[in-house]
């Protein structure tokens, strides 16, 4: 079974989702027909995403649910016990998918150190799928070895109309390594680009629904968040929208390499 096969590809982000507010979005979220759902320990939202899951009705199996491992739970020892808390918090027995966060910062530990213990979790039930957040090129490389073929299967990394990564999302498609956007709507900027804003009256659309449906038509996921109902909403609807190929075109010349998050810790990017 192939992640592609099995995670929705629109999913909604958790970040800034919190307390009774955060819980209410998330539901808002699922009633109107998301069914993945993306998360992490740093977010301080899994148990929010624990609540709204158990107060939707839904099924455990009708909702992908996707987590990441916090650098600082980086070791043996450390990674497994910390997803097993996750599991308490989010109250399911085994998440969907689980990420490595980052790279180490300034890569201060071997990524075997990291991804053995991930392996681990994966080989004994504890998440479906493993993969990577923000990890370049040689990092995918060097996990790809670590691993063996087939077993990284996503890396979650910044990419929108204004950052499209086209070299690491290039490398990630030719070795079969789903690729999900986050900040798919660059936080909701998008309305500054004047080109954009003209396509999107042309489809009567929002420039934010524009950018979703480009990235799904690249085969990309995405996992933009809101915490208002209507953009949840419109969010979602971006799913129908259906860009003429001279579209996707022009989208792809309004890549400015404009990286949002670039902490000075993190890695060289591609
Ligand atoms: N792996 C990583 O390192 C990493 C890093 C960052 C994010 N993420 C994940 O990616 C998810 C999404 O990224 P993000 O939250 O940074 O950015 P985003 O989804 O691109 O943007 C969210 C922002 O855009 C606004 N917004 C939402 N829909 C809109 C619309 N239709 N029109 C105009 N504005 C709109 C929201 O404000 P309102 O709430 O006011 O609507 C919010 O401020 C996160 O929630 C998280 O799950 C992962």
């Amino acid at each position: 079974m192939k992640l592609h096969d099995v995670m929705p590809l629109l999913g909604f982000g958790t970040y800034g989702r919190w307390n009774e507010e955060g819980v209410e979005a998330i539901l808002a979220a699922l009633e109107i027909g998301y069914r993945h759902l993306d998360t992490a320990q740093t977010y301080d939202t899994e148990s929010q995403v624990g609540t709204a899951l158990q107060r939707s009705g839904l099924a455990r199996s009708d909702v992908f649910l996707t987590t990441k491992i916090s650098t600082e739970n980086y070791g043996a020892g450390k990674l497994i016990p910390s997803l097993e808390t996750s599991l308490g918090k989010l109250d399911v027995e085994q998440v969907d998918l689980t990420l490595l966060h980052w790279p180490s910062p300034n890569g201060a530990q071997p990524l075997g150190e990291y991804l053995e213990p991930l392996l681990e979790a994966q080989d004994r039930g504890l998440t479906r799928f493993i993969g990577v957040s923000n990890f370049t090129i040689a990092l995918l490389e060097e996990a790809r070895s670590i691993a063996g073929e087939g077993r990284i299967s996503n890396n979650q990394i910044e990419l929108n109309p204004f950052i499209q990564n086209k070299k690491l999302a290039q490398y990630c498609v030719e070795h079969d390594i789903l690729v999900t956007c986050y900040q798919p709507i660059a936080h909701g900027h998008l309305g500054e680009d004047a080109v954009l804003v003209e396509m999107a009256k042309r489809y009567s659309v929002s420039p934010e629904q524009l950018a979703l449906a480009f990235e799904l038509a690249k085969g990309y996921a995405a996992i933009p968040t809101s915490g208002k109902v209507e953009r949840i909403r419109s969010n979602f609807a971006a799913q129908q929208l259906i860009l003429a190929p001279e579209d996707i075109a022009l989208i792809e010349t309004r890549d400015r390499n404009l990286r949002a998050i670039a902490p000075d810790w993190g890695p060289d990017w591609d």
